[in-house]
């Protein structure tokens, strides 16, 4: 659960974007946030205090008069057990009253008697969103160290097109876990390579493996929610990219490892969680291989592929490398033999048919002290304590 204990205050202002934080609304409670709405009067004419109660389970409220609240003073206990307020929509005119200080409703007070941060995620018309004023508005918000998510790019409601619209639940949501995150990898650019590669042997046939990415991609989330720039290399996997992740997609371990060498001088700390095929067909037919009566099976030859991250830490300075190995037994032995033949100062060790595929996986550290298991978890969850351990050993981290 990515939000557990956390306490949301959210704050609906007038515009249709209204309709997302519905959805928000969902996604924050399912991940065990408490949330707890409040919203100005123009919100409540685009969606109902009635779907916004039913959504987060708690009552909503709309006026600072309202005389449910023991000491009369919503504007001040709504906010003192609130992790956070969150804005969303944000209107002009709301961002117009928050860079000012203004407050003369209930969300607006709230707002400027709080003592937990704000994060503001602003929906309007293009023109709206472009006029000096607004940019004026929100740059002041930045400056009093408010967090400002979005606007995204896109068709919007009014016909028009261009920045303004709101993010989409699911980018909100994932900003606001990413906000909560220690930032251990604050200024450093992660490379990551996931999922499996495809080795063509004929142009409808290839060789590949099971992996299914989920570990990678998990890590990529993990570290750009730690304030990595990442950019993630992926073979063919069927996964969502993550929230505030660049991504390369690539078919063979040739194609992997060309990606990797054209960022590598770019890179701090890579992470190499690829399953890469070993070897690829020596000779690709440009036409499908046919059976045929009484024929025997194509011969196939076999060359090695690059060894991606062997040849990434055997360059003249290289990034913070750790690899992976997938191994089918003899964990203890195997997984410390590979760092060395490796060269990495990390490697990070499970048992391939126990993990591919599975939400969840079960490590062992191999680094130059010696070898730590981790407890079984879920890949979220794992990714989060995998980037603790990068960080704490990457070379020069505040966090080491
Ligand atoms: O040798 P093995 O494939 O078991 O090594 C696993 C580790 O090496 C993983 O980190 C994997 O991503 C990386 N690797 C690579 N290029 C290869 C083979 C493996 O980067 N050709």
């Amino acid at each position: 659960m990515d939000l557990a204990g956390k306490h949301l205050v959210l704050g609906l202002t007038g515009g249709i974007a209204c309709y997302k934080s519905a959805e928000l609304t969902r996604m924050l409670t399912q991940a065990g946030a408490t949330v707890q709405v409040a919203m100005t009067e123009a919100a409540t004419q685009f969606i109902t205090p009635v779907t916004m109660q039913a959504l987060s389970g708690h009552p909503v409220y709309t006026s600072q008069w309202d005389a449910r609240i023991d000491n009369n003073m919503p504007h001040i206990d709504l906010s003192r057990r609130a992790d956070a307020i969150v804005i969303a929509p944000a209107s002009t005119d709301f961002i117009a009253k928050l860079a000012n200080g203004l407050c003369d409703d209930l969300l607006s007070t709230l707002v400027v008697a709080r003592d937990c941060p704000l994060l503001v995620v602003p929906a309007m018309n293009r023109q709206m969103w472009q006029n000096p004023a607004t940019q004026r508005n929100v740059a002041q918000l930045r400056a009093d160290g408010i967090t400002v998510l979005g606007p995204d790019a896109g068709p919007q409601a009014c016909g028009e097109i261009g920045d303004g619209r709101m993010l989409e639940p699911a980018a909100v949501y994932e900003a606001i876990v990413a906000f909560f995150q220690p930032k251990k990898l604050a200024g450093q650019r992660v490379l990551i390579t996931a999922g499996p590669t495809f080795e063509p042997i004929d142009p409808v046939r290839g060789i590949t493996n099971r992996s299914s990415g989920k570990m990678g991609f998990a890590l990529a989330r993990a570290a750009a929610q730690a304030g990595a720039r990442v950019h993630l290399i992926a073979g063919p996997v069927s996964l969502a990219t993550p929230w505030g992740v660049s991504r390369e997609d690539v078919q063979t371990a040739q194609q992997m490892y060309d990606a990797v060498m054209a960022t590598i001088a770019d890179t701090d700390i890579f992470i190499a969680v690829a399953a890469v095929a070993d070897w690829r067909a020596t000779q690709v037919s440009d036409h499908k291989l046919k059976k045929a009566a009484g024929q025997p099976a194509p011969p196939l030859d076999f060359v090695e592929n690059p060894d991606i991250l062997a040849s990434v830490a055997a360059l003249p300075s290289p990034p913070y490398c750790v690899g992976f190995a997938a191994e089918s037994g003899e964990l203890g032995v195997n997984g410390e033999a590979k760092r060395r033949r490796k060269n990495v100062p990390l490697l990070i060790g499970n048992l391939g048919p126990k993990t591919f595929g599975k939400d969840d996986n079960e490590v062992v550290l191999f680094d130059t002290i010696g070898s730590t298991p981790l407890p079984r978890a879920d890949k979220q969850s794992l990714a989060r304590t995998l980037v603790d351990e990068i960080a704490q050993r990457v070379p020069g981290s505040l966090f080491a």
